[in-house]
C-alpha cells in the first residue's frame, strides 16, 4: 500500500481523524526526534476542537480493598504486604466538600473492587456530591447492570473503566479469570445507561506490540469512548508482572498525541503514571493533546497507601496549595483552567 511521508501524514492528521490502521502504526513508530512534530499536530487538533481549557477533576481514592487479582496492580487481593484502608462516608463527603470549595467541578470516586461497601452507600455519596454542584465520575470496577443503573439514577455522570489492553490474549494473561469481552460488556452497559464513558490502556505491558497499541485506539473509537486515560506500565514488586520493563514516556506521548488526532473530541488526561515517571509529565501531556488533569484530593492520612504501582506521585500539599500549583502550571502552559463541569463534547462533535 502507498505510504505517506511523515510530513504528509501529519498534515493529513490535522485535517481529518480518518486514519487507517497502518497510519496509526506509522504514527506510533515515529522515531523520538519526530515526536515534537506529532505533538504539535495533536496540539493544533486539540486547540481546534476542545479548545484551551484544562479540566481539573479531583480524585478521591476511597478504598484500597480489592477482590481482584490483576497481574499488574499493587492493590490486587493477593498482595498481603500493603496496608489497606476504607474511608468512611463522612470523611468522603467532607473531602468532597473541601474540594468543591477549593474550585473542583468534578469529583472522581475511585476504589478497588471492594465488596464491603454497599452499592447503596456509593449511590448516596453520589447524590450528596451532586448536590454540592459538582459532576461525579465513578471508578469502582466491574459491577452488574443493576448496580450501574442504581448509580446512574443516583446522579453519576461518568464512569471510568479502562479496557487496559485491546488484545484478548494479553488481556486474559494480565487479568486472570476475566475476558476482554466481559470488560466491554460493562462498557456497553454504561453507554446504554447514559454515562459518559472513560476508558484507557496501559502502555508498555510485557508482550504488547505497536500493532496492539493501534488496536487500543481503534477499540476506543468503536466503543464511542468519551475519556481515555493512558499511562505507562510501571512494574510493581509484589505482583506477577514485577519482571516487566517500565513503559516508555515517548510511547505514552505518541499514544496521547495519536489519540487526540484520531478522536478529536476526547477528554484526555495527563495520567498520574506519566507524572510519576517524569517531573514534567503534566506539561508534556498538555503539549501532546491532553486537556484534563486529575489531582489527588484524598485525605493526607491515606494518600500514600493507594499504591497501584511503586513511586506513585504523592504530594504533601494542602488542598488549596495543590490546586493553586496545578492552576499555575496550566497557566504557564498558556492554557486556562476549565470553569464549567467539563462534560464530554462527544455528541456535539458528532452532530
Ligand atoms: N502501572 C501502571 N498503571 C497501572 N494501573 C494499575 N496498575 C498499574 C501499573 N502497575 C492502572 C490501570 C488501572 C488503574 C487503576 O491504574 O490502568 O485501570
Ligand atoms: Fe483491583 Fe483495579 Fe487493581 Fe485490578 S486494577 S487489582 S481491579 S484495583
Amino acid at each position: 500500500m502507498y505510504k505517506l511521508s511523515t510530513e504528509a501524514l501529519l498534515e493529513k492528521a490535522i485535517t481529518t481523524p480518518e486514519l487507517t490502521h497502518e497510519e496509526l502504526v506509522q504514527l506510533l513508530s515515529l522515531p523520538d526526534e519526530q515526536i515534537p512534530q506529532l505533538m504539535a499536530a495533536a496540539d493544533t487538533v486539540r486547540q481546534n476542537t476542545v479548545g484551551n481549557a484544562v479540566h481539573l477533576r479531583g480524585i478521591i481514592e476511597f478504598s484500597s480493598y480489592c477482590k481482584q487479582h490483576c497481574a499488574y496492580c499493587g492493590l490486587r487481593a493477593d498482595n498481603r504486604e500493603i496496608e489497606r484502608y476504607r474511608l468512611s462516608p463522612e470523611i468522603i463527603l467532607e473531602t468532597a466538600q473541601a474540594a468543591v470549595d477549593t474550585g473542583y467541578h468534578t469529583l472522581v470516586l475511585q476504589c478497588g473492587e471492594d465488596m464491603k461497601i454497599a452499592p447503596e452507600t456509593i449511590a448516596e455519596l453520589t447524590t450528596e456530591i451532586k448536590q454540592m454542584g459538582a459532576a461525579v465520575t465513578l471508578s469502582c470496577g466491574e459491577r452488574s447492570y443493576e448496580v450501574y443503573q442504581l448509580w446512574r439514577k443516583a446522579g453519576a455522570d461518568r464512569y471510568l473503566i479502562k479496557h487496559e489492553t485491546a488484545d484478548p490474549a494479553l488481556y486474559k494473561s494480565i487479568r486472570p479469570g476475566h475476558t476482554l469481552y466481559e470488560r466491554l460488556q460493562c462498557q456497553h452497559w454504561l453507554k446504554e445507561l447514559g454515562y459518559q464513558l472513560g476508558s484507557g490502556c496501559m502502555i508498555g505491558l510485557p508482550g504488547q506490540t505497536v500493532d496492539i497499541l493501534a488496536r487500543d485506539l481503534e477499540l476506543m473509537k468503536e466503543m464511542e469512548v468519551e475519556m481515555c486515560g493512558m499511562g505507562p506500565f510501571i512494574p510493581h514488586a509484589q505482583t506477577p508482572l514485577h519482571f516487566g520493563n517500565t513503559g516508555s514516556i515517548s510511547m505514552t506521548l505518541k499514544m496521547m498525541a495519536a489519540a487526540r488526532i484520531y478522536m478529536p473530541w476526547m477528554m484526555l488526561p495527563a495520567t498520574t503514571a506519566l507524572v510519576s515517571l517524569h517531573p514534567e509529565g503534566r506539561e508534556l501531556a498538555l503539549r501532546a493533546g491532553a486537556n484534563v488533569i486529575m489531582p489527588n484530593v484524598s485525605p493526607e492520612t491515606t494518600r500514600s497507601l493507594y499504591q497501584i504501582y511503586p513511586g506513585k506521585l504523592n504530594h504533601r500539599d494542602s488542598m488549596t496549595d495543590y490546586y493553586n500549583k496545578i492552576t499555575a502550571l496550566v497557566e504557564a502552559e498558556g492554557r486556562t483552567v476549565g470553569t464549567d463541569l467539563g462534560h464530554s463534547i462527544y455528541t456535539a462533535y458528532h452532530q
